[in-house]
């Protein structure tokens, strides 16, 4: 389409509000939560620390740490009869689905938490918890499993694992989801926090609030783009074609999935840090298909179109390693990213201001109302 002048689309470089949460230096290809570096983060934090930093502006201390991890695990237990209604979806149902329904079935549950304001945080430590559980309690019943426990003690990216694959990871496995998780957490306002924020700047609820997230995370050019890349792997099959695969793609202009950003100009650093993480696990597993495969198409489309890869390149062939299935990459990024949506909804509502942009009208006026009777 082409641009109209006075129409952003996409609203792509506009600044709507500002914001202390998020930096990304599209050209630098940094990632800053809060002030610090994701690299720092990834390599020495936990996700529990970042969703701290994200929700209070600060890293918190020993103390509060270990607070919020007890908090977690006993936020993890869902109502019974929320349990019984995933219980009771489809067994077809995308996960992505399940999630969306399940947090704004959560909400009818928690009537306090659904006042806007101060009291949110104690909604979205509730609903950070909770993403694992509904995922694993709909993931085990549609694959036969034995209903999960809270497992206090684990961390959440253990949890998240255990709740999915019916055993303990090992450290190595805990490790790496916990760095994607932390990557993962936040990005400014990307497609689905201002989703999150639209819906906040309204005085709407936090569970309303994630509900339109979760809804804009699922299409495919947001999180949905990680599920794409191994369906990509799947059709190259071996690095021999992954030239011609990827060439008859890009000839037939259609989109390579995990690579191209609207903000970076070169590439993501979360991409850069999940490569290395593709490899460490392909190496322990004794599988480095993917991360070799990956190495290959990320080699053409720079070549051929001078694309950068993206979050999404690399973290599906982490999961795909962990025996985890396809439709459940884009929760497990959702339920990182809920620290993110939380905390940006948190921040809406401290500096409230109703989003509501306006379009350029190009369509008729004056048209004459005809009868329904003289209609032909
Ligand atoms: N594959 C092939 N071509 C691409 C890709 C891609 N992945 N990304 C951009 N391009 C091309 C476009 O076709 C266009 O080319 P043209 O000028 O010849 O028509 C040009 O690059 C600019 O593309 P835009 O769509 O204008 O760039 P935009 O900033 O809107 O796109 C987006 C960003 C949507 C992420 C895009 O790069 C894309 O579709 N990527 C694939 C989906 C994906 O990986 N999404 C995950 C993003 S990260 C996340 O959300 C977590």
């Amino acid at each position: 389409m082409v641009a109209t002048p006075g129409v952003q689309r996409g609203l792509e470089d506009v600044v709507a509000l500002e914001s202390r949460i998020c930096f990304i230096d599209g050209v630098r290809g940094r990632l800053i939560y809060q002030g610090y570096d994701i690299r720092d983060l990834a390599a020495q934090s936990t996700f529990e620390e970042v969703a701290y930093l994200l929700w209070y502006g600060r890293l918190p201390t020993a103390a509060q740490l270990a607070d919020l991890k007890t908090r977690f695990g006993t936020l993890r237990t869902l109502p019974p009869p929320l349990v019984e209604r995933i219980e009771s979806m489809p067994l077809e149902s995308t996960p992505m689905d399940v999630l969306r329904t399940s947090v704004s079935a959560l909400a009818l549950f928690e009537p306090d938490e659904t006042k806007p304001g101060e009291s949110s945080i104690g909604g979205a430590q509730r609903l950070t918890a909770a993403l694992p559980t509904i995922l694993g309690t709909f993931h085990r019943r549609r694959t036969g499993r034995a209903p999960l426990r809270a497992r206090p003690e684990l961390s959440q990216a253990a949890y998240l694992l255990y709740a999915l694959l019916d055993r303990d990871p090992t450290e190595l496995e805990a490790r790496a989801v916990d760095v994607a998780l932390i990557l993962h957490a936040d990005h400014e306002l990307n497609a689905s926090t201002f989703a999150a924020r639209v819906t906040a700047s309204t005085l709407s609820d936090l569970y309303s609030a994630v509900t339109s997230a979760v809804g804009t995370l699922k299409g495919p050019l947001h999180g949905g783009a990680n599920e794409r890349v191994m369906d990509l792997l799947n059709e190259i099959g071996t690095p021999e074609l992954c030239e011609t695969v990827v060439k008859d793609k890009l000839a037939k202009h259609e989109r390579i999935m995990g690579f191209g950003h609207r903000v970076y100009k070169v590439e993501d650093p979360r991409a850069t840090i999940l490569r290395e993480w593709s490899r460490k696990v392909g190496e322990a597993k004794g599988n480095l298909r993917y991360y070799e495969l990956l190495r290959r198409v990320e080699e053409v489309v720079h070549r051929e179109k001078g694309l950068y890869p993206n979050v999404d390149l690399y973290s599906g062939s982490i999961y795909s390693l962990l025996d985890l299935p396809h439709d459940l990459f884009t929760p497990i990024f959702a339920a990182s990213r809920v620290a993110g949506w939380t905390a940006h909804v948190l921040e809406e509502y401290q500096d409230l201001r109703l989003i509501r942009p306006t379009a350029k009208y190009v369509g008729a006026v004056d048209l004459t109302y005809v009868p329904l009777a003289e209609r032909g």
